[in-house]
């Protein structure tokens, strides 16, 4: 479903920040990317999103080439990402409505998924408030629901967690599971170890633009031969980071 060869990215004339990167995600499967900050996570989901080009190497998402058709891969991905904002002066209904039309959602359609996935994440007493005065909690539920709003086959989260509580983070992890059962391929990225343990069927540990380890939670622990996922990270890390 998601197949990533040899990519690589500097923007302009900097170092490489993602070096020779390559995995696969397939049908039914959550992978996730975990790193620290400026490990290359978003630079990574953009290029594979179609937002950025690889300098070099390839990606192709239901055996489409990102470089020849974006558009088409931009019809198949669901992608929530930390540097797009809602619109601060719409409401979630506005834009739910808004996002239905430009995928093309039959309009007789938009009430009903609108009413299930509101419903589904406690959106509705909100639903005719500006964005604006919305709990950071909430307004990422909004996002979730708009980047999934045309049933997507592939969902790429761009740290699908961050700022939530532990309630409304289980409340996204409990989706992104179903969302697995239904077979569809989920790429998460997440500095949270917890998070990657407990969702993710495959785990790239990424330091400095490189995939360092990649396996199971419980594979890199052993790997390493370590108390815990956590303590199998910070070894990684410590092992392949370089300073300066
Ligand atoms: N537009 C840009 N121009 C130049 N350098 C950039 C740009 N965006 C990111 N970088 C650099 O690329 C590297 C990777 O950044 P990136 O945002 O992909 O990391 P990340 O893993 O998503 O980090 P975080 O956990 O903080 O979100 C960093 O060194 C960053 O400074
Ligand atoms: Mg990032």
């Amino acid at each position: 479903m998601i197949q990533v060869e040899h990519v690589s990215k500097r923007y302009n004339k900097s170092a490489l920040v993602v070096k020779d990167v390559s995995f696969h995600v397939g049908e039914g499967q959550i992978f996730g990317l975990l790193g620290p900050n400026g490990a290359g996570k978003t630079t990574l989901m953009q290029m594979i999103s179609t937002l950025l080009t690889p300098t070099e190497g390839s990606v192709k998402i239901c055996g489409h080439d990102t470089k020849q058709s974006p558009r088409q891969i931009r019809e198949r991905i669901g992608f929530l990402t930390t540097e797009i904002k809602l619109d601060p002066l719409s409401t979630p209904n506005q834009l739910f409505d808004f996002f239905g039309e430009l995928y093309d959602i039959p309009k007789e359609q938009i009430p009903v998924k609108k009413k299930e996935s509101f419903e589904r994440f406690g959106i509705t007493p909100f639903a005719d408030k500006r964005i604006m005065e919305l709990s950071t909690g909430m307004k990422q539920k909004i996002s979730i629901v708009i980047s999934l709003i045309h049933d997507p086959q592939v969902i790429i989260f761009d740290e699908p967690t961050n700022g939530l509580d532990i309630l409304t983070s289980r409340q996204v992890m409990d989706y992104l599971l179903e969302l697995k059962a239904l077979g569809r391929s989920v790429l998460l990225s997440t500095h949270i170890f917890s998070v990657a343990e407990q969702l993710c069927d495959e785990i790239a540990i990424l330091v400095d633009g490189t995939i360092v380890e990649q396996g199971s939670a419980e594979e890199l622990t052993a790997k390493t031969e370590s108390k815990n996922f956590e303590e199998a990270f910070f070894k990684l890390y410590t092992k392949y980071h370089k300073e300066g």
